[in-house]
């Protein structure tokens, strides 16, 4: 497969389209053949005109009479959606469903290769230090951001001093936020803190009311609480808003004005084709992609950019939000805004292996925020996958693999020191250090992160939420 075609459903359509181009050219000759009335030629005429407009707009090109469109026409410069099941690889990852049939969870790079992204290599991580001047996260040092669109982009202009700003999201669903929510946000703290920069934060309130079976008023009540896990990983409030698009979009007529900008540029075949969606599904899930797409776009955010329309954006998100972006991408030279570009991280994996990503509505899936100390070991103890031996025999003699350990995987995530993980790595490996024992050396780094959140978020007050989420001028020059 080329890395540009559309899924199956849109290049469908597409060549229905263009077999009705065709016969509606054909008709056109056949009436004038037949002298019909002016009128009804006309008519024809502007029909024809008008599916050619839908065709370049699909395409990015004209229809020409007998080129049937290739495999690799519908909306150019973008990768397959939903990677759907196609090509039987067991990998799933849509902003829906994420799985993989593999113990060692999703083929990430061939993720790069079906999404038409780039791999952050190493060179782009010693660029990065260089840049900084500062050692990378270590979620950079271990690949755990492991995509990217234009980041060589973002550090030229950073280098000749031009600004950019960062945006992610949270899609509120529940009150209840796990250690993997909290990844983008870890990592985004770590941005905006190396490079001075305003963060924008949307809260996608409205998302979760078209999606899951909730009020308005339970949507927006989980995105203010979730604004107060947020505001717990360190942000800074003069360079940071945080919005519910409930609360946002009714106040700011430069935001909706770009929602329905995004509107008029992508057709339901488009988002048909990126996100799956079917004729039963409601109109408010059909439009919402222009709502996760505008926050992109400076302009939306006049209190903080004023009238430039300029200013590069760079999101940080996990991989499955990619389809939101490769259409936000799509669309932005269309409409005379930059792309954004993307820092995308792999998924955090179920306490019960690597095939999934963890479920909120699971409590012995994942480590919550709420866990208390004891809680968590019995969790890890108890439901920690691991890639241990069945025995201390034969552990000891032919070692652990740490490549679907999730105990280990959680490490990777968490301990800060290179040399100690690898280390650990190398002892698990070997089997002189036993599955307990590694299990242990998790619970002992949990503890006291998933601690030291609680107390900062206890120091989150309701007036502190309130500031970080009212539009605002924030600190920053262009
Ligand atoms: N759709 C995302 C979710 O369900 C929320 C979101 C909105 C987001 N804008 C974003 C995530 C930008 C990452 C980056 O979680």
């Amino acid at each position: 497969m080329t890395d540009c075609q559309g899924d199956g459903e849109a290049a469908k359509s597409l060549m229905e389209l263009y077999e009705k181009l065709t016969a509606q050219g054909d008709k056109i000759r056949a009436l004038k053949t037949a002298a019909a009335e002016k009128a009804e030629i006309d008519a024809a005429v502007q029909l024809l005109l008008k599916l050619k407009m839908d065709y370049k707009e699909m395409t990015g090109q004209d229809y020409k009479a007998g080129c049937p469109p290739s495999e690799n026409s519908v909306v150019p410069n973008n990768g397959p959606a939903a990677d759907g099941d196609d090509d039987d690889d067991g990998d799933t990852v849509d902003p829906w469903n994420v799985s993989s049939t593999n113990a060692k969870g999703v083929d990430y790079d061939k993720l790069i290769v079906k999404f038409g992204s780039s791999k952050i290599d190493k060179d782009l991580v010693d660029r990065i230090e260089k840049v900084l001047g500062q050692k990378p996260h270590r979620f950079l040092r271990r690949g755990i951001f492991f995509s990217h669109r234009d980041m060589h982009q973002v550090l030229d202009a950073y280098e000749k001093h031009q600004s950019f700003y960062l945006y992610t999201g949270r899609g509120p669903s529940s009150e209840a936020m796990h250690v993997g929510h909290l990844i983008p946000f870890i990592f985004t703290k770590w941005l905006q803190d190396v490079f001075d920069i305003p963060l924008v934060i949307q809260m996608t309130d409205d998302e979760k009311y078209l999606w899951k079976d909730l009020t308005l008023e339970e949507c927006h009540h989980y995105a203010v609480e979730n604004a107060k896990d947020i505001i717990a990983c360190g942000f800074d409030v003069n360079k940071t808003f945080i919005f519910s698009d409930l609360d946002y979009m009714g106040s700011s007529p430069e935001f909706y004005r770009n929602v329905v900008k995004i509107q008029k540029h992508v057709t339901f075949n488009q988002v048909k084709g990126i996100f799956g969606f079917t004729d039963s599904d409601c109109i408010g899930k059909i439009s919402f992609p222009a709502i996760q797409a505008a926050p992109s776009f400076s302009n939306s955010f006049p209190q903080i950019f004023g009238e430039r329309k300029d200013i590069q954006c760079l999101i940080p998100c996990a991989i499955d939000q990619d389809p939101y972006f490769r259409m936000t991408r799509d669309v932005a030279p269309r409409i005379g805004y930059p792309k954004p570009a993307l820092l995308h991280s792999t998924f955090f994996p179920a306490l019960q292996g690597a095939q999934t990503k963890m479920s909120a509505s699971d409590a012995n899936s994942s480590i919550f925020l709420t866990d208390t100390p004891k809680q968590i070991k019995n969790k890890v103890n108890k439901h920690a996958f691991s890639g241990g031996k069945d025995t201390v025999e034969e552990h000891r003699k032919s070692g652990g693999n740490t490549d679907v350990d999730v105990s280990f995987m959680y490490l990777t995530f968490f301990l800060e020191d290179d040399e100690e993980l690898e280390k650990i790595k190398q002892d698990y490996t070997s089997g002189a250090l036993l599955t307990g024992e590694l299990k242990k050396i998790l619970i002992e780094t949990l503890q006291p992160m998933i601690a030291q959140h609680q107390e900062r978020r206890k120091q989150v007050t309701d007036e502190m939420v309130k500031q970080f989420m009212t539009p605002r001028p924030l600190n920053f020059k262009a």
